[in-house]
């Protein structure tokens, strides 16, 4: 299976509980590598352009200000298939449609507040990770 490279991002209400090492446990426990990791505070304008794929929907003012509301924590993660990997360890969207023991059925407060995001396919992994690190930020 291909090495891949994929964007995570642990969201305000994990890091308000203070959930990163235990997400980051089920990363690496399932075999990715984090190879790449900081923790920011993302201002209104960052958060508007990263989610500018769903600007026309009508959650994404609350969810660019729920991004904006504590610090979050951009990460890369590397491994055999590693957008897909990353999407079955952290569930879906809405966690009450989550499957056990996935990051969203056990920390997510809503489909919202859902803890983490993860890149959906490999040519949008490679644009998110751009947008938040230069080559010499990862390390495998
Ligand atoms: P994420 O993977 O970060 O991508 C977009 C985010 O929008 C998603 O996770 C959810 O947290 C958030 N969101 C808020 N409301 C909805 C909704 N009704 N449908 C899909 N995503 C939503």
């Amino acid at each position: 299976m291909p090495i891949e490279k994929t964007l995570s991002i642990i969201k305000p209400d994990a890091t308000k509980r203070n959930l990163t090492g235990l997400i980051n446990a089920k990363f690496e426990n399932a075999g990715l590598k984090i190879i790449g990791q900081k923790r920011l505070q993302l201002t209104k304008s960052i958060a508007e352009k990263f989610y500018e794929i769903h600007k026309d929907r009508s959650f994404y003012n609350d969810l660019v200000d729920f991004m904006i509301s504590g610090p979050v924590v951009v990460q890369v993660l590397e491994g055999e298939n590693a957008v897909k990997l990353n999407r079955s360890i952290m569930g879906a969207t809405n966690p009450d449609e989550a499957e056990q023991g996935t990051i969203r059925k056990e920390f997510a407060e809503s489909i919202e507040a859902n803890s983490i995001h993860g890149s959906d396919s490999l040519e949008n992994a490679k644009k998110e990770i751009s947008f938040f690190f230069a080559d010499i930020e990862l390390v495998a």
